[in-house]
């Protein structure tokens, strides 16, 4: 069975979403970041502090290869890992792909009180947001099922991609 690949900003819902949909299609989560950490045994951000935003990139790829070639999962990845096409080649080798979009103010109403995004950690964070969402919406907008999640539960927004992806697994 295919995997569902959920991509999308940070603070888009990737995660809740997935655990959703893993219990509505009896599929296992596969969370990119997740299996980073515990690999390296360290939280992305202190990857970024210590190594810097290229090796991180680099460790996302390996992981994108490795989870890539599994079947039958929910995988939640990095906001980032649509910037490159060798990543989303790997993941759609196998997957299809689904992109969970928000407005730049919901992100960062969904994102203010958590400290693990260290591309946020800035002094104007929504500028921030806006900038960075507005740089990979071309990359984002190549996913095969786009769905909005502004004002949505988790749920609803599993039960928008069931039925969206009914044609195109
Ligand atoms: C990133 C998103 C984060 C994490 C890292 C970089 C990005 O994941 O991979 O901080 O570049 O958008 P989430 O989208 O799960 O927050």
């Amino acid at each position: 069975m295919k995997n569902i690949v959920l991509t999308g900003f940070m603070g888009a819902g990737k995660t809740s979403v997935a655990c959703e949909l893993s219990r509505m299609l009896s599929m296992k989560i596969v969370d990119m970041d997740a299996e980073i950490e515990k690999e390296q045994g360290i939280t992305i951000t202190e990857i970024f502090a210590r190594f810097g935003e290229q090796r991180f990139r680099e460790i996302e790829t390996d992981m994108a290869r490795r989870v890539g070639s599994g079947s039958g999962a929910i995988i939640s990845t990095g906001g980032g890992v649509v910037l490159k096409d060798e990543n989303m080649a790997y993941l759609r080798n196998n997957g299809v792909i689904v992109c969970l979009t928000a407005s730049p103010e919901t992100v960062l109403e969904r994102t203010v009180r958590s400290n693990d995004r260290p591309l946020l950690n800035v002094d104007d964070p929504l500028r921030k947001i806006k900038e960075l969402i507005e740089a990979r919406l071309p990359f984002y907008k190549k996913a095969d099922l786009v769905v909005k999640t502004d004002d949505k539960t988790p749920l609803q927004v599993a039960e928008e991609i069931v039925e969206g992806l009914q044609w195109k697994r």
